[in-house]
């Protein structure tokens, strides 16, 4: 409404200057043209009686001469007449001005006129040469011109009204019409603003109703994006506000997350129960609570042994049991695909492959096979639990290096984000592998793949540069690969925040009694903490030799220092793994052995799977806890000790090697594959003075709070709306472009 006004009143004051302007002029051309009226009357006066007054003077008859110009002078217009004789006024008619003169009026041959002024008004002399008995003299006819100026004035009256009766209806026009134009722009606004908010794939303005500028689109990219970049870097992340993220940007999407390994697994008891089990799985930790706020379908390979009877005829199962948020969608593998994608390919050859920890990788054909047609199983699952065209997708570690493709080729509209758990190795490195131009294919499926750190990112596009045709921008991060673009980006995973694990919790001295006790350990025996899945990669038995050095170069440890081991079996299928549980056992029968005695072990291995309360109760009773990953992509031991003291005691030390090191940088950094520095961080970590621990651990705490593991998601999912928004652009653009093509 105000701008209606607005509008109407600068035209209105438009017309008012125009009306000014013009006024004067118009008044001055009525009085010109009266003028001029009373010229031609004056001079047909004159030449009406010119002869008689002639023939008049001549005989000198004086009283007709006066009878005459009364007459004339009787007319409403003509207010005297007379005859000047020479410069004398002859028979002056009754309204003469005393103050005429003939001396003034009647000089030229030929017929003047002239205004002069009598009282208030303007008089027209006008004055016509008139011979009389051979005497030369004028004859004089003086009108009064108030009446001119009395149309001048109307005529400017009339005329204003006019004029302002006409700017009025214009102003009234102009506002009405600005008034239709701006609610047609602001419809159009306000539907391309909700449709970018909405993430939604139309476009975002109806362009034969009302065009939208490039500039405004741009603008509102901008302003998008800029919205987005500060959203994701201050928001306060938790399931809460992952949630809103989700629902503001990416409103009515549908969200599909797979991985190889599912959250909740179903297995039959020896006494016939089904139990329920979380996987030891850094994937699962991270990933579950981010699907139970986010809601959706989590495709997973059904591996428990009553899994099959916990599913309907879909086979879906809504978790967690408790309370369920989400839809886990489970795929049966059979043993052999199991062999050849699971164990062979993806654990024997990727796995090794990818993570520089000196074990060879096996690369056989047929496995590769399994690979490929377990991928093309999980891509046939995914369609049909998709019920968009243009799902968002986030597909889950080195198990499905394929699926990126084969999903786009199904459901080319989807949003694929792929994260990478595990390193990414330099390009030599990677180059060993026989099917590295089909891994990086089918990760190029892939909208945005994510990795841990940007060290991992680089050694991608260093892959992607060495083994197929494709365009590196490496200012944006982004590799263009047949046409579609994939952006590269690191996204440190976490954990949730505050963890679930941690509520329910005892004190911290509770937790170091009981676990001192159900130990067998003396109550102020100091304890170091190792918990992770039994693999080569977490360098096990190097954190064993450092212990053995520390006990051997200090012995005042000797019955003072215990290390707890936790390891839960894994992959026991494969060769590697039974070796290095096989060498892991008789290391510590040998270092408890050597340095033992008395019913003192300095090595407690404890092989089996731990439940999350039962890890942060250990977390909370230890001093110390070793993380000696030989090559990690993350680690999120390392962030789970640190989420478990929340008494801000104890301290962390963590190889330079696991991408948790990054973040961490307050923990004692170690080289693991070097023994004795491990053995002096670890005695430096035992004589830490409280308040240095107190120090590093809050630092530690604070970092992993605000980085936790909703962020992570968040940012992955705040990326994919990004791309979504600027795909929807580009498309609504090359639609204009075409319409435009086809009336051209
Ligand atoms: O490190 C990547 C990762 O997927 C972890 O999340 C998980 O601990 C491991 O690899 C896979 O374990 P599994 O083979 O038991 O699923």
């Amino acid at each position: 409404m105000r701008i209606i006004f607005r509008f109407g009143g600068i035209a209105m004051l438009v017309a008012a200057i125009v009306i000014l302007a013009v006024l004067p002029f118009a008044t001055s051309f009525v009085e010109q043209w009266s003028r001029r009226d009373v010229e031609l009357r004056s001079r047909l006066v004159f030449n009406s009686v010119r002869d008689q007054v002639s023939g008049l003077l001549a005989r000198n008859d004086a009283q007709k001469v006066s009878a005459l110009f009364e007459r004339i002078a009787s007319d409403e217009r003509v207010l005297a007449i007379g005859y000047c004789d020479g410069q004398e006024l002859r028979f002056p008619s009754r309204n003469m001005p005393p103050s005429f003169s003939c001396a003034e009026a009647a000089r030229s041959d030929s017929e003047s006129f002239s205004i002069v002024r009598n009282q208030d008004h303007n008089v027209l002399v006008s004055s016509f040469p008139l011979n009389a008995g051979g005497r030369r003299g004028h004859l004089v006819v003086l009108h009064d011109l108030s009446y001119a100026e009395q149309r001048g004035g109307e005529a400017r009256n009339y005329l204003f009204l006019a004029l302002a009766g006409v700017a009025f209806g214009a102003a009234a026009l102009a506002a009405m019409i600005a008034a239709i134009i701006m609610r047609r722009w602001l419809a159009s606004i306000r539907q391309a603003v909700e449709h970018a908010r909405s993430g939604n794939a139309q476009p975002a303005v109806e362009e034969n109703i009302m065009p939208l500028g490039q500039e405004i689109r741009d603008v509102l990219h901008e302003l998008e994006a800029s919205r987005r970049t500060i959203d994701a870097a201050h928001t306060d992340w938790n399931p809460a506000t992952l949630r809103a993220a989700l629902s503001n940007e990416l409103s009515g999407s549908e969200v599909i997350v797979v991985s190889n390994r599912e959250p909740y697994i179903h297995n039959r008891t020896e006494s016939g129960e089904i139990a329920l089990q979380i996987p030891a799985s850094g994937l699962v930790s991270a990933l579950e609570p981010v699907v139970r706020a986010c809601g959706g379908t989590w495709v997973a390979h059904g591996s428990g042994t009553a899994d099959r009877e916990t599913v309907d005829v879909n086979d879906r199962v809504p978790v967690p049991p408790s309370h369920p948020s989400y839809t886990l969608r489970r795929v049966w593998l059979t043993e052999e695909e199991q062999d050849g994608y699971y164990y062979g390919a993806a654990n024997e050859g990727l796995w090794p492959l990818c993570h520089i920890a000196f074990v060879r990788p096996v690369f056989r054909e047929a496995d590769w096979q399994f690979y490929r047609s377990v991928n093309e199983k999980f891509a046939q699952a995914i369609v049909a639990e998709a019920k968009r065209e243009d799902p968002i997708i986030l597909v889950q570690d080195y198990h499905f290096a394929l699926l990126p493709r084969m999903i786009r080729d199904r459901l080319p509209r989807a949003t694929i984000v792929t994260f990478w758990h595990i390193p990414w190795p330099n390009a030599e490195t990677f180059g060993i592998c026989p099917w590295r131009e089909e891994i990086i294919d089918g990760l190029l499926g892939s909208s945005i793949l994510g990795f841990h750190t940007q060290a991992h990112c680089n050694n991608f596009m260093d892959a992607v540069d060495s083994y197929v045709e494709s365009r590196i921008d490496r200012e944006k991060d982004s590799v263009f690969f047949g046409g579609e673009e994939t952006l590269i980006r690191p996204y440190p995973i976490s954990i949730e925040w505050p963890p679930t694990a941690l509520e329910g919790q005892k004190p911290v001295e509770e937790c170091r009694r009981i676990v001192r006790e159900r130990l067998g350990l003396s109550p102020d025996m100091r304890i170091g903490v190792g918990i992770e899945r039994f693999d080569y990669t977490k360098g096990i038995l190097d954190r064993m030799q450092a212990i053995d050095v520390l006990l051997t170069e200090n012995p005042d440890w000797h019955g003072n220092f215990a290390f707890v081991q936790v390891a839960a079996p894994t992959r026991s299928k494969l060769q590697n793994y039974r070796i290095l549980q096989e060498e892991a056992e008789a290391l510590a029968r040998d270092i408890n052995q050597r340095h033992g005695g008395d019913g003192y072990e300095p090595i407690k291995l404890l092989i089996r799977h731990h439940e999350p309360d039962e890890v942060f109760e250990l977390f909370r009773a230890a001093d110390l806890c070793i993380v000696s990953s030989l090559h990690d992509g993350m680690n999120l031991v390392a962030k789970e000790f640190v989420a478990a003291r929340d008494d801000e005691q104890g301290v962390l030390i963590l190889s330079a090697f696991a991408g948790a090191s990054r973040e961490l940088s307050e923990a004692l950094i170690v080289n693991p594959y070097n023994a004795h520095a491990m053995s002096e961080a670890i005695n430096r970590a035992l004589t830490m003075p409280q308040p240095e621990q107190r120090e590093r651990m809050r630092l530690m705490r604070d970092q992993v709070k605000e980085r936790n593991v909703y962020r992570w998601a968040g940012q992955m999912l705040l990326a994919a709306s990004r791309l979504r928004k600027q795909q929807r652009i580009r498309r609504l653009i090359a639609r204009g472009r075409k319409r435009a093509a086809a009336n051209a």
